[in-house]
């Protein structure tokens, strides 16, 4: 499982960045949707660095806020408490009657779920969408998230590795799994938005993130053996090359990441990452 550690997720998400996907998120809910959220889940909160803000920013009387991490929740719970904010524990990738009691308690009356580069983390989005559907109040819930798109690493990959490698995802077959988990929930779609997204990242950002950027991949593979013999052959190089140069410029021969790791000159990374933005109601 994905774990990050509290710290070190809030310096990633500390910057401008970040803060131009959420000042964006944030003018759709309050300016956009013309509608009062009463109570909000934020799903995916993490250290809740994120969760405090939208607390701040959204008006609302109640904001559940769910994370699968029990670390990250105690740190939430020390940090980044607020009058409104419930955090829960509590798996999403769970079927219904598998979610504690408390959340079970919601169904049908969420206005708001938000979910900020969250679902990416989920296998199969439909099933999570029927959760989210569960939890919204009919006629009018609002889903709003964003959510980055993987590279196309058979775009990446040496020949010597003998692609294409069918787990990889492609970005059209990503785009087409959120719209899919979205309509076969009966969601109405109000925008659905590639976004292409520029990020910057300090070189000890970079190398501190690289492990979660591997581990996050793990979810593809068809098994654990498969996952661990790319990750002692190549999965580190073709990775960083495909974060970090176009989607079509040729493989870096040697190993994007061997390279920069061996190249003390390059201080600052720029990675272009898109992102699809959603915003999607319950009829
Ligand atoms: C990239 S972080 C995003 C955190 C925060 N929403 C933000 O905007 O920065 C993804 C979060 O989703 C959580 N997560 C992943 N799978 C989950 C699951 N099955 N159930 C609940 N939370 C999950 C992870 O623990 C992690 O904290």
């Amino acid at each position: 499982m994905f774990k990050l550690e509290p710290e070190l997720y809030n310096s990633f998400t500390d910057n401008k960045y970040y803060n131009e996907v959420l000042e964006n998120s944030f003018n759709i809910i309050n300016n956009k949707l013309n509608r009062k959220f009463d109570v909000i889940v934020d799903l995916g909160c993490a250290e809740g660095g994120i969760t405090k803000l939208l607390s701040t920013r959204v008006p609302h009387r109640k904001l559940v806020a769910i994370d699968t991490v029990p670390d990250l929740l105690s740190y939430a719970r020390q940090y980044n408490t607020g009058p409104t904010i419930d955090y829960q524990l509590q798996d999403m990738s769970v079927e219904w009657p598998q979610l504690s009691p408390q959340l079970r308690q919601l169904e049908t009356t969420v206005d708001l779920v938000f979910a900020n580069f969250v679902v990416p983390h989920f296998t199969d989005k439909t099933k999570l969408m029927s959760l989210i559907s569960k939890l919204l109040a009919p006629g009018g819930g609002v889903f709003h998230s964003n959510n980055m798109l993987y590279p196309d690493l058979n775009k990446k990959l040496l020949p010597k590795y003998k692609g294409p490698k069918p787990w990889y995802p492609s970005i059209e077959k990503q785009i087409d799994d959120y719209r899919h988990s979205l309509l076969d929930n009966g969601f109405q779609i109000k925008e659905f938005t590639i976004v292409e997204k520029h990020w910057k990242w300090s070189r000890k950002q970079a190398i501190e993130m690289m492990p979660y950027a591997v581990e996050d991949f793990r979810q593809f593979y068809p098994n654990r053996q498969l996952f661990d013999e790319e990750v002692g052959e190549h999965l580190w190089d073709t990775l960083f090359d495909a974060y970090r140069n176009q989607p079509d410029d040729p493989p870096v021969a040697d190993g994007a990441w061997k390279q920069f790791l061996a190249d003390e000159s390059q201080t600052e990374i720029d990675d272009c990452i898109p992102y699809i933005r959603i915003v999607a109601i319950k009829d």
